[in-house]
């Protein structure tokens, strides 16, 4: 009896010793802790406020005349009727650069093939890319004018041939995106209202859009309203550090968080949604210059919140998989291999090999080994492999 209570004694003075172990251990640890850790922690449990209240909303809200400044640039090449006269199921813009030629050249003879998906499907799409104006380059001005010209004349002649590229007169730059926010959602409603669906994408980005067109012809029939998907990115911290790409200065936004959106890689909004998308952004400071995060709060001065879907990978690059490529809707970082990806992702096999029970069996177990990994790898989530 004595013995066994001091054993007893003795585990418990163990477990107390490696208990104050690891709390110190810990707290050395919390101490290195990355700010960032912090900001994040801080900034996720502030969401659930800024998520229910107008904060931001009313922050934001100037005059329209001063609003207007954002979207008051003339169109350098425009279609005013490429839509007219069809029933669009999606209207796809491209975010693209004057110098992406290449990029633009890959998209139109694979995922952004129009006439492909008429053929294939039956279906409308409409494929469009949202460009600035050249950039000169700093120093040199004249030669540099003359290079900005070239281009200029190059994209003339580009846009002779394919018809599809939507042009303002405004700077192509990084921290111009917003205003190429701005520009679609205008072109949209005043030159293709009547599409169902409005997508934006990066130029680097592979959208499987035969599996986008069944999964929105799917939505479309159901009647969803108020659709935004993609990947979201909750409870977000603005970047206050000067060297980053992403630096917010405190005046252009105070909060802690901003509200949930959609990684700007690719995403989709339903026509309903994008017409008050527009009608936000006729009554918003469009300062904010980080384009995906002004969409946030565009959504959430009109009270809507986007929704995940486990298939939009975001800043994240597909797996090469026929399991994966039965499933798939965007992947992020594709240029040279875009080709190969869209005979390998449209391929007939794949239907055939992922379907019937056996197929699908087969894919959950595949889907396991590849997506619900312990250590991180930027894909799609582990719960895509049950979908
Ligand atoms: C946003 O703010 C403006 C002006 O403060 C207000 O008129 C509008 O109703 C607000 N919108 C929402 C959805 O709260
Ligand atoms: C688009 O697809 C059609 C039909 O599949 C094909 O004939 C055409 O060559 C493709 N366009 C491009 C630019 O590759
Ligand atoms: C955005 O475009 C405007 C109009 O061309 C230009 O004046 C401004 O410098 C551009 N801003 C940036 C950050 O490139
Ligand atoms: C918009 O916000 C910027 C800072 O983010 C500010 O400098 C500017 O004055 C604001 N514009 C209006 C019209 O309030």
């Amino acid at each position: 009896m004595f013995v066994n209570f001091r054993r007893i004694r003795k585990c418990q003075l163990v477990q107390l010793m490696t208990t104050c172990l690891l709390l110190s251990v810990a707290m050395v640890c919390w101490e290195q802790l990355d700010s960032a850790v912090i900001s994040h922690v801080k900034s996720y449990s502030f969401r659930y406020l800024i998520n229910r209240f107008t904060y931001i909303n009313q922050s934001l809200t100037i005059p329209r005349e001063q609003a207007r400044s954002f979207s008051d640039f003339p169109y350098l090449l425009d279609h005013p009727h490429k839509c007219s006269g069809k029933d669009v199921l999606l209207l796809i813009f491209v975010k693209s650069s004057p110098e992406n030629t290449e990029r633009r050249n890959a998209i139109r003879s694979t995922w952004g093939n129009e006439t492909y998906i008429q053929n294939t499907l039956g279906v409308t799409i409409k494929v469009v890319f949202a460009l600035g104006a050249v950039q000169p380059k700093r120093g040199e001005p004249s030669w540099s004018s003359r290079r900005a010209a070239g281009l200029q004349e190059q994209l003339i002649q580009e846009n002779d041939l394919h018809g599809d590229l939507v042009q303002k007169d405004f700077l192509d730059s990084f921290h111009n995106l917003t205003l190429k926010l701005i520009m679609q959602f205008h072109w949209m409603h005043s030159r293709c209202s009547h599409a169902r669906f409005l997508m934006t994408a990066d130029d680097d980005v592979f959208v499987h859009t035969p599996n986008l067109v069944s999964y929105l012809q799917d939505t479309s029939r159901r009647g969803v309203t108020d659709l935004w998907i993609g990947r979201v990115h909750t409870g977000a911290p603005p970047v206050r550090s000067k060297k980053s790409k992403y630096y917010v200065p405190h005046e252009m936004y105070q909060l802690l968080s901003y509200p949930d959106y959609t990684a700007g890689a690719g995403y989709v909004v339903s026509s309903d949604l994008a017409d008050k998308i527009y009608h936000a952004m006729l009554t918003l400071n469009a300062s904010l210059y980080i384009d995906d995060v002004f969409m946030g709060i565009c959504a959430n001065a009109v009270s809507v919140s986007p929704q995940e879907h486990v298939y939009f990978s975001g800043e994240g690059k597909a797996i090469y998989h026929p399991c994966i490529y039965s499933q798939m809707m965007t992947s992020h970082g594709h240029v040279d291999d875009i080709y190969d990806l869209w005979t390998a992702a449209t391929h007939p096999q794949v239907k055939q090999r992922t379907s019937g029970l056996f197929g699908k069996l087969y894919c959950t177990a595949v889907k396991m080994a590849l997506l619900c990994k312990p250590h991180f790898f930027d894909t799609y989530p582990c719960k895509a492999a049950f979908l």
